[in-house]
């Protein structure tokens, strides 16, 4: 499809950043149909060329005129751009879907991950004349989600614990430069850049770099918390966190600890996932061969595999499972591309 007069006019926000980046390759990897596209950034980077399906555009800079006669606009420049223009390209008739975490809880505004609750959106509509904002979840948020559903589906899951290693690439573009910039200093005996983490990333692994909030959990463990009960509908759904940054360079990996209301045994478990759509089982016992993030990396489909019976619960009540997903694709611009798909 592509460039089609019968198409919505797009505006991708932050298209020269890593999530930007991957908006361009997913709207063609999709054949998204559009009329017109129009690829935003800062007045840094405006005036920059952007390859595009055969066609040269030229990056301009975000204003508030920018939005005028868009459909759909396409939000991954932070959230206090998405703060800034987001109503602004409400104002103007366009759909929002911001990748930001600036209006994800906001009663107003759906939070969808269009595998698990499509129906949250289902009240917006393109061209109606009265603009919208849906939210994509935090990254985390929706590899846990896109593996836990199903499975919370069929026997209710009553606390989820989980543990993330999370790669380079959620901290954007600059962040995978600085890994790369790393390694290599470390391996010739230098001093490593720390620019964008405070300590050094290569060769070790800490703690989110979020903020700490009063309660001691940070600000993307909290996320988890929140946007699983807002997402699922269920204000008691237990969910705890811990988050961490490992020296990968793309794709999050998270080790997942569910406790059911209903019996539900590993088997089940695994052909369930098998038929989940966006998921994929890799669960080889005998060869030990089990998801990885690079397994994952540039691919659609979020990894389950390590299923298995959780052996501190009693009668079938808890599952162990381990999770990886490319987190700038499934965890931002396929799920905002697959939001802008359930407008067409
Ligand atoms: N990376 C991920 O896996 C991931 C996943 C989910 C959500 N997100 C969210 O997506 C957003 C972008 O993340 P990223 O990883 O793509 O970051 P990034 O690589 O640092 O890219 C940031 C983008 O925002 C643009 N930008 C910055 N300030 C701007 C301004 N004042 N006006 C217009 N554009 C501006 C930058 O343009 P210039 O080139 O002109 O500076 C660049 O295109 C963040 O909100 C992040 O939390 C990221």
């Amino acid at each position: 499809m592509g460039a089609t007069e019968s198409g919505p006019s797009v505006a991708v926000v932050g298209v020269t950043g890593a999530v930007g980046q991957e908006f361009l390759q997913v709207l063609s990897d999709r054949d998204f149909p559009y009329r017109s596209i129009k690829m935003l950034a800062s007045k840094r980077s405006a005036g920059s060329r952007m390859p595009f399906q055969g066609k040269d555009y030229v990056v301009e800079e975000l204003t508030a005129e920018s939005f005028d006669g868009v459909d759909v606009a396409l939000f991954s420049a932070g959230g206090s751009v998405s703060k800034q223009f987001a109503p602004l390209a409400m104002e103007r008739g366009s759909i929002v879907v911001d990748n930001s975490s600036a209006f994800r809880m906001d009663e107003s505004v759906p939070l969808v991950i269009p595998e698990v609750n499509p129906e949250a959106m289902s009240h917006i509509r393109l061209r109606s004349g009265k603009g919208a904002i849906v939210a994509n979840p935090n990254c985390s948020t929706i590899i846990c989600l896109m593996a836990t559903t199903p499975l919370h589906r069929l026997a209710k899951v009553l606390r989820m614990v989980v543990s993330t290693y999370q790669a380079a690439s959620g901290a954007g573009a600059a962040a995978m430069q600085e890994l790369e910039l790393q390694t290599r200093e470390v391996l010739d005996g230098k001093q490593p850049t720390c620019n964008i983490f405070k300590q050094q990333y290569a060769f070790n692994l800490f703690s989110h770099n979020a903020p700490v909030l009063s309660n001691g959990y940070n600000e993307e463990e909290m996320k988890l918390v929140k946007e699983t009960r807002k997402i699922w509908n269920d204000k008691d759904v237990k969910v705890t966190a811990t988050c961490i940054r490992v020296p990968v360079m793309r794709a999050h990996a998270e080790s997942i600890n569910l406790q059911f209301e209903k019996p539900l045994d590993e088997d089940t478990a695994r052909e369930v996932l098998k038929k989940a759509a966006g998921v994929i089982v890799i669960d080889d016992r005998t060869s030990n061969i089990f998801p990885t993030p690079l397994e994952v990396s540039n691919k659609d489909d979020v990894a389950v595999g390590r299923i298995r019976q959780d052996v501190s619960q009693d009668g079938n009540h808890g599952l162990d499972v381990f999770v990886c997903g490319d987190q700038i694709r499934k965890g931002a611009a396929l799920n905002a591309v697959q939001i802008a798909e359930k407008l067409l």
